[in-house]
């Protein structure tokens, strides 16, 4: 894949320090691509941040026919440029197209097209402890019909954002409420692909969750509301007793890239780990007899990010007295010091940009 760039000319001022709403301030340049059927993936392109124009027809607007996905760019501290894991994106990303009815992106061009946008905005990468450069590509599709049907066009964006921490608590637990009434996804939905569709049904209960002073809302199931899904933004993880458990991928819950670490470290450091259904029950229960040690998050805007409270029904629990646990801090300082530099990748997870 040949990228054509055009430079932009109105170089914006960098922010200062990253105390802003995560998301909020975009870098100079985004890359895009269009899809044409008979044609497939066209003129790839790397050209300034800007608006577009789009019909008010396009497919995107009224079926939501999407894809999106999230990871980072880090600075080490002898200037290299690394990204985590991208192929699992792609990955997955490739796996929602499915889903989505979206035509699938090449592996080795989504990637060259994450590098050379990266190389060009290096200078947007944050230096400050716990901050990155958050890269979104995403799909939309762009053929102007009202009719309900897979597009015939579409446009792959990718938009660069830099960011500090996902939660306004950094790395300090956060509050969590446990949504009794409303479902994210149902098995043979959506909810394994990464979707608008899927953050637009969650809106409704992280306002109300916000309104009483929680963060995020975890997820039960949508059949029985008696099983652990996810959280807002992120996978679940819970040390009961010594062991980690986490919610098992059942076709309703988004395969973390930062999860599937996570698995991967606890079991390179021989802990005990399972991923398999886990009940309300099984939680209350731990939550009242005192094995409830640790909750935490995992994701790749979040990273790691403990859970202080959870408000459970009528009961609201105190884990580890709001403290972050041992393990979250010691899962949340080796996945960092991979992506840094700072720690010495043993699994090969690290793409150098440069
Ligand atoms: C991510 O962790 O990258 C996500 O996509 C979560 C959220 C910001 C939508």
């Amino acid at each position: 894949m040949n990228i054509k760039v055009i430079e932009s000319k109105n170089k914006k001022k960098k922010p200062e320090n990253m105390d802003v709403e995560f998301g909020s301030i975009f870098t100079d340049h985004m890359f895009i691509m269009d899809y044409e059927e008979g044609k497939g993936w066209i003129n790839p392109r790397i050209e300034e941040y800007k608006n577009f124009e789009i019909s008010p027809a396009a497919l995107i607007f009224h079926y939501g026919q999407s894809m999106f996905e999230g990871m980072k760019a880090y600075k080490t501290e002898n200037g290299k440029i690394y990204l985590f894991r991208p192929q699992k994106n792609i990955e997955r990303a490739n796996n929602s197209n499915k889903r989505l009815c979206i035509p699938e992106i090449n592996e080795e061009d989504f990637l060259k097209a994450i590098i050379e946008l990266v190389k060009i905005d290096e200078d947007w990468i944050p230096k400050q402890k716990d901050s990155s450069l958050y890269i979104r590509p995403f799909v939309i599709a762009t053929e102007p019909s009202l009719n309900v049907k897979p597009s015939s066009k579409f446009k792959f964006i990718i938009i660069l954002s830099p960011v500090g921490a996902y939660y306004k608590e950094g790395l300090n637990p956060v509050k969590i409420w446990v949504e009794d009434e409303y479902v994210r996804a149902v098995r043979g939905g959506i909810g394994a692909a990464k979707t608008g569709g899927n953050y637009a049904a969650s809106m409704l209960s992280q306002e109300k969750a916000h309104k009483a002073g929680f963060s995020q809302v975890l997820w039960l199931d949508a059949i029985e509301h008696k099983y652990i899904e996810e959280v807002g933004a992120m996978n679940i993880f819970f040390k009961i007793n010594g062991k980690i458990v986490t919610p098992m991928l059942n076709g309703s819950i988004l395969p973390g890239v930062t999860r599937a670490s996570v698995i991967e470290l606890c079991k390179s450091w021989n802990m005990e780990i399972e991923e398999r259904r886990v009940s309300c029950e099984e939680i209350h229960k731990a939550a009242k007899d005192g094995t409830l040690e640790e909750v935490f998050g995992s994701g790749t805007a979040a990273v790691i990010s403990p859970v202080g409270t959870l408000k459970f029904g009528e009961e609201i629990y105190e884990i580890n007295n709001g403290k972050i646990g041992e393990v979250s801090q010691k899962i949340y300082d080796t996945i960092t010091g991979i992506q840094t530099g700072k720690i010495e990748d043993k699994f090969n997870w690290i793409v150098e940009v440069k």
